[in-house]
């Protein structure tokens, strides 16, 4: 039998409980506010970015929803990140990804303040999180660790592989396991014998964006399988990375696309948002 992992329910209790704390802090004179820029018309980018800020709305937090055309150049961004960087008002900034082509996403998300960097993509919140002292953590990885948390999964001593390298989830995931003592194998389009390896994770999660790749041929009896990937098929149907007709009943533990990773992203977002908007109280 294999657990499916319910985001939308987990997120909703996180969510329930950031409520208490950003009214905990609007009694304290705080209000939470989080800045959300979006660079062009990307159909998918414009979904997230609508998540996001629906649940600030729902929690408390103000969002500052800021949208800019896709001929906005890498200057704008700088100095509107600049502004917001000295705007003690403001707690969370973040741009999304991907960015039009002419700009330089590295040099964006470099400008972010490390203190107001909600997505943890700063080099320096990188840095951190990979010598085990985070002061910010990758939405989508975190929420990933939210999930065993709540499901009493321990990585500790466990085999970890990670499909995919990205600095938005393939990386920062590999640095969290680590850090909760797992045995982490970190794996990618070049690696060989892919399926072999995949089929020892005791924890195996899927961030590649290639629907449906992974199939019950690559799980072992019982692994925990967290899928990230958010495709269209053929069909035009939403599907994960993951087979999830082909490994529901092979695997132990299994997240649905959608109502799995996605929703946990936001939630976290949200939390570190509250997180530093606390930190700004001492
Ligand atoms: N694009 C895909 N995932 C993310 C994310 O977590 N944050 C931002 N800013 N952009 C993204």
């Amino acid at each position: 039998m294999t657990v499916i992992m319910n985001g939308n329910e987990l997120s909703k209790k996180i969510k329930e409980n950031l409520r208490l704390r950003a009214t905990k802090l609007k009694e304290q004179n705080i209000e939470p506010s989080l800045v959300v820029v979006l660079v062009g018309e990307d159909p998918a980018s414009q979904v997230y970015v609508r998540n996001k800020t629906r649940a600030a709305e729902q929690i408390g937090i103000n969002a500052i929803d800021i949208r800019l055309p896709e001929t906005t150049t890498e200057a704008e961004i700088l100095d509107l990140i600049a502004k917001y960087n000295a705007d003690e008002t403001v707690h969370g900034i973040l741009v999304q990804l991907p960015l039009p082509k002419h700009i330089n996403e590295d040099r964006i998300t470099q400008a972010i303040s490390p203190l107001k960097d909600v997505d943890g993509f700063h080099p320096v919140n990188m840095g951190h999180l990979f010598m085990n002292e985070p002061l910010a953590l990758p939405c989508t990885p975190h929420g990933i660790m939210e999930f065993f948390k709540e499901y009493n999964i321990d990585v500790t001593g466990k085999n970890a592989v990670v499909i995919g390298r990205s600095n938005i989830v393939g990386r920062p995931m590999a640095a969290l396991l680590l850090n909760a003592n797992a045995t982490v194998t970190v794996t990618h389009s070049r690696t060989q014998n892919l399926k072999e390896i995949a089929r020892e994770a005791d924890i195996l999660v899927v961030a590649i964006g290639r629907g449906e790749f992974v199939d019950a041929d690559y799980v072992k009896e019982g692994a925990v399988v967290i899928d990230v990937g958010m495709n269209r098929n053929a069909a035009g149907k939403l599907v994960g990375d993951v087979d999830f007709a082909s490994v529901n009943g092979k695997a132990g533990y299994l997240t649905p696309v959608p109502r799995g990773v996605g929703p946990m992203t936001i939630a976290m977002l949200m939390q570190q948002t509250i997180e530093f908007a606390e930190r700004s109280l001492n």
